[in-house]
């Protein structure tokens, strides 16, 4: 196809010659180019003058239709300055500045007659583009085969990353060369719960990469909305990343009707570690709040009816006296309680009683409602109807004890992933949230979609998410979605998004045993997207003491389970371990009682991916702060205090590992100490292996 030059207009923030174009950040420190070489769209993104993406080529393949990859004419640019600063509802910090050069390269497919746009946002921490199709031309309706965009890397770099999947994302992160990916992958991937692992060199994203000249990239989508999940594949001979969307049930990768847009591609991009967890690019590149009130929409500190049966291996369900039956024909009234089924009136008034008791927000009870016979495993359509207590849950006194006593009940709705069921029984759910006064749900996609084919990261599933979430928003319920897509930053546009587990949690602690490097990567990856209810909290490290068979432990020390609290950020926090437990440890529970869920402010001291980070956030309308440090192995540091209020005189409380603490051989062992320090002070950490720190400031009243 020929190529036409076509003479652009010259402005601040787009330099072009020919169809070349450039668009470079605010300060000028991050810079796209992009180009129309032979019809192709190309772009490479550069930082501070380094290539961190080679030209990499754009576009998509159609079915049916004419591919959008080639034979493109630049038509022109537009080019804009944004420069915004915006409240989050709750967040990491209480104002975010979102400030980017913008470029819109409009292109034209002379041959088939079709319109496409390419636009880009060019911030000091990275980038993000889209691919814009405009009602104008020839492209109404059109199938994806496949987005081809590529993401051309400067070498053999490190990555961390967890294999490709379209259903799960439950998987420890590995840390290899681009050229060991396939070999790790092949040999198969410890605790993979997979059914599509799609490709020998795919990975999921956010996958977070360093160069050799320390420069750490991080690969992510924003705003994911009626479009399919991005995976990566790799050609690991010229480390090139193309992307590679999840298929429907047809094999098809996306139904579209313009004008629509694609959701972001973003690149992330510093030679400070630190920066890649400080970015709020993803969350800039979604759009405002949608909801006119938001005053519903409260962060929540929680315990639950949960690790009982998790950690302890206690059943969600009522009777043993259930074979599988269709259990919308079920009478439980005339069924023999199993006596050990945790969610019964008694134990959850126990829960309730020590709420309130610690100034807890609300209890989680899962294994309220009928159907945890015959829940899994059969691709059942019908199983929970989300509105049927078992015989010994009395959701109205309990509700009612609750409440009497300044704490709600959360919601839990495990759908089973029967989908279709879940929205044909949504409306009378929430109603019935509402009749009782719940306020947040959990809600959980456990096993293979139905109906049959689907996959929990396509295009239908992802409107399913969010259909879930705005109507959940029309009763003013929050939302806190386990097995759902990658978060993508939806939570600025609709923040009563106020979680998502999609990632491998505390639950795997029971299972198998997490690595110790697990909670120092996840902030870098899949907090990118938003918060994780990852349900730290656990003291209790010897889980054989509850279930002789058990033979898994869980890896951490009792302070770096306090330090997660800071780390890993989140409006919505448990603690997950049970009562009895915390009561052996009321002194370091002190500081999971005392830790704010919402903050003002939040600094990054110390990071580097899957080896340690160290945090510090100022609670919301609050003077005090809060520090979170953990390591995947033993590491001694010196951290100046210099965030600190210099006009403050603060008593820190230090939750430390003891000398000789262990994650494996000693790991309840910690020493509390409290002294004055200002914002001149230092602060020595001496962290476990697998251990942390935790601190709180809080100001000395004078
Ligand atoms: C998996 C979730 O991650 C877990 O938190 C929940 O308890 C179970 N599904 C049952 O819904
Ligand atoms: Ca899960």
């Amino acid at each position: 196809m020929k190529k036409h030059a076509l003479l652009l207009l010259s402005s601040s923030l787009a330099v072009a010659t020919a169809s070349a174009v450039e668009v470079s950040s605010p300060s000028g420190t991050v810079r796209a180019d992009f180009n129309v070489e032979n019809g192709v769209p190309v772009y490479s993104v550069s930082y501070k003058g380094e290539k961190v993406v080679l030209p990499s080529r754009m576009g998509l393949r159609l079915v049916g239709a004419d591919d959008l990859t080639d034979g493109f004419e630049l038509l022109g640019t537009d080019t804009s300055a944004f420069d915004e600063t915006w409240q989050p509802v709750w967040g990491e910090s209480s104002h975010i500045r979102n400030h980017y050069n913008e470029l819109t390269a409009r292109l034209s497919q002379p041959a088939t007659g079709r319109r496409m746009d390419v636009k880009f946002r060019v911030y000091d921490d990275g980038v993000g583009f889209r691919y814009e199709f405009p009602q104008e031309g020839r492209l109404n309706y059109f199938v994806i085969e496949d987005e081809r965009t590529e993401f051309a890397m400067p070498g053999d770099i490190t990555a961390w990353w967890i294999t490709g999947d379209y259903d799960t994302q439950e998987y420890e992160y590995n840390q290899s060369r681009l050229s060991e990916i396939r070999a790790i992958n092949s040999n198969g991937v410890e605790g993979n719960l997979s059914q599509t692992q799609f490709s020998p060199t795919g990975v999921q994203t956010s996958l977070q990469l360093k160069t050799d000249e320390g420069i750490y990239l991080n690969i992510h989508e924003a705003a994911l909305v009626d479009y399919s999940c991005l995976h990566l594949e790799l050609d690991d001979k010229n480390f090139v990343f193309t992307s590679w969307l999840t298929p429907d049930a047809q094999g098809n990768k996306g139904h579209l009707q313009t004008p629509c847009t694609s959701p972001w591609r973003t690149l992330i991009m510093s030679d400070d570690a630190r920066d890649i967890l400080a970015s709020n690019l993803v969350l800039n590149l979604n759009e405002p709040c949608r909801y006119d009130d938001t005053s519903w929409i409260k962060p929540v500190k929680y315990i639950g009816v949960w690790w009982e049966m998790i950690g302890h291996d206690k059943p969600w369900a009522y009777t043993y006296d259930l074979p599988s039956v269709k259990l919308d024909r079920v009478d439980y009234s005339n069924l023999k309680p199993n006596g050990v089924h945790p969610a019964n009136n008694d134990n959850v008034k126990r829960y309730i009683d020590f709420a309130a008791a610690h100034g807890f927000d609300q209890v989680l009870v899962e294994g309220w409602n009928i159907g945890w016979e015959d829940w899994s495993g059969n691709k059942k359509d019908y199983v929970f109807d989300f509105q049927t207590p078992y015989p010994d849950f009395d959701i109205a006194m309990l509700n009612d004890y609750a409440h009497s006593k300044g704490v709600r009940l959360m919601m839990h709705h495990e759908t089973s992933s029967s989908v279709r069921n879940y929205e044909r029984h949504m409306e009378a759910a929430y109603r019935l949230m509402d009749k009782y006064g719940y306020n947040s749900v959990k809600s959980g996609y456990v096993g293979d979609i139905l109906p049959r084919g689907e996959h929990h990261y396509g295009q239908w599933m992802c409107n399913h998410y969010l259909y879930a979430l705005t109507e959940a928003a029309k009763h003013k319920i929050m939302v806190n979605a386990h097995e759902a897509v990658h978060p993508t930053g939806l939570c600025r546009t609709y923040p009563n998004l106020i979680g998502n587990e999609s990632a491998r949690g505390t639950e795997y602690e029971s299972f198998v045993g997490n690595s110790t490097s697990h909670t120092c990567i996840l902030p870098f990856t899949r907090l990118q997207g938003g918060p994780m209810d990852y349900t730290p909290g656990i003291f209790e490290n010897d889980l054989s003491k509850f279930n002789p068979a058990k033979t898994s432990h869980v890896n951490t020390t009792i302070c770096r389970q306090l330090a997660l609290y800071v780390t890993m950020y989140s409006p919505l926090q448990m603690a997950a371990d049970v009562p009895e437990v915390y009561e052996r440890f009321m002194d370091a529970f002190q500081f999971i009682k005392d830790v704010a869920v919402d903050w003002d402010k939040s600094v990054y001291l110390e990071a580097e991916p899957a080896a340690y980070i160290t945090a510090a956030r100022k609670a919301k309308g609050s003077d005090e702060w809060y520090l979170g440090a953990i390591s995947a192995d033993a590491r001694k540091s010196k951290l100046k205090l210099d965030f600190l209020d210099p006009t403050i005189t603060y008593e820190a409380t230090i939750y430390a590992d003891a000398p000789d603490a262990h994650y494996l051989t000693n790991p309840q062992a910690y020493k509390i100490s409290k002294k004055k320090v200002t914002s001149k002070s230092d602060l020595s950490l001496n962290i476990a292996p697998g251990g942390g720190c935790a601190v709180s400031f809080k100001p000395v009243v004078r």
